[in-house]
């Protein structure tokens, strides 16, 4: 792309110069100013579009799935959701894949572990658990879960009578664009969990004192499963006493409760909450998004365009799109979800953020 500006690339084709582009290319070369502009641009060009994924509308064929293959067949019987943009990826948004994950009664998946790292956030279902590196941990709706890069896994529903779908998310398309992704089956197919359900969360999940004598030196957080009472308690005990950010209202970060970071190496996990009626102020930022409705409904504008959301919904913020949310009822708050690749911008110095600067600080549609 050519652009009439000193500094920039401005040169013209001619017989010449395209003979001469087809010799470098015979040679495994090229010209830089062909492709400059493109591969420098003036601020980030995402390929991803902003997205919303209605789970009204997505749940009949995550129900079907779990009829059309078994869990044995497809490894894990998931929905994936695939941004219109990044289909060559596998993503959801930038380099960040999320699917629905369904498991039928008394169904449980082999163990495995991949240098990706993952995450879930359930969203229906009772009997939902997980074994990650031994530890078994029992979860239910809005439960937050993480399952660290390199660590066994496997899952399954213990209930005798409901599906459990849960969504996952994963930073497979990143590791992948970084050529660094393994995969392994348990030798045993499954693990032999320890006595104690959720034993992270005994040992690290107090919230205000963590074990003097530990031994922890791995980069992911020792904690492994975030209750939702917990989460929604310290929102609505921080919504006491602050007015939170202008652009996401209360919002906190789970975190590695020993380090206060976040809690695993590529990907963060926050969960906001939107006062009754609360509308917040646009901002954009490097680093990709992924939103789940976990309570209320409302509206984001993305990008200038508006989705409006109810509970379970999914949605994706692109890098360094301008983004807003409100919440529509005016008597209850709303709770939004979400997962990011924040910690890969700040280990690489990238992240970068801006407020919109209209009057109001609002996105018009
Ligand atoms: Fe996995
Ligand atoms: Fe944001």
């Amino acid at each position: 792309m050519r652009e009439d500006i000193l500094g920039r690339s401005r040169v013209e084709d001619t017989d010449e110069l395209v003979q001469f582009y087809r010799r470098l290319e015979t040679m495994g070369a090229g010209a830089l100013w062909t492709v400059a502009n493109d591969i420098e641009p003036w601020y980030p060009q995402p390929k991803s579009v902003p997205m919303l994924w209605r789970y009204e509308q997505l749940r009949p064929s995550v129900l079907e799935s779990a009829s059309l293959v078994s869990g044995d067949d497809a490894g894990r019987r998931v929905v994936m959701l695939v941004n219109d943009g990044r289909k060559d990826l596998s993503a959801a948004v930038g380099l960040l894949y999320t699917g629905l994950q369904i498991m039928n009664p008394g169904e449980s998946m082999t163990a495995h572990r991949h240098a990706a790292s993952a995450l879930r956030f359930v969203i229906e279902g009772e009997g939902a658990w997980t074994i990650v590196d031994g530890d078994r941990l029992e979860a239910g709706a809005r439960d937050f879960l993480i399952t660290p890069s390199g660590t066994w896994h496997e899952h399954g529903n213990d209930s005798a009578s409901s599906p459990v779908i849960w969504q996952d998310g994963l930073d497979i398309p990143l590791v992948n664009t970084l050529d660094a992704n393994f995969y392994a089956v348990h030798p045993d197919l499954h693990q032999q969990p320890g006595k104690v359900v959720n034993t992270s969360l005994h040992e690290y999940g107090s919230g205000i004192l963590t074990p003097a004598d530990r031994g922890w030196s791995k980069r992911y957080s020792p904690l492994l499963a975030y209750p939702w009472e917990r989460t929604y308690e310290a929102l609505l005990a921080r919504a006491e006493v602050s007015d939170g950010s202008p652009y996401d209202g209360i919002i906190m970060e789970y975190v590695n409760p020993l380090t206060g970071g976040s809690v695993m190496p590529t990907m963060g996990a926050h969960m906001q909450l939107l006062r009754p009626g609360q509308a917040t102020l646009a901002h954009r930022h490097t680093g990709s998004v992924i939103y789940h409705v976990a309570k209320g409904r409302g509206h984001s504008i993305i990008g200038g365009q508006r989705f409006d959301w109810q509970e379970n919904d999914i949605f994706c913020v692109p890098s360094w799109a301008w983004h807003e949310h409100a919440n529509d009822d005016d008597r209850n708050d709303a709770c939004l979800f979400s997962f990011n690749d924040f910690p890969v911008m700040h280990a690489l110095d990238l992240y970068q953020e801006a407020a919109y600067t209209d009057n109001h600080g609002h996105q018009t549609t």
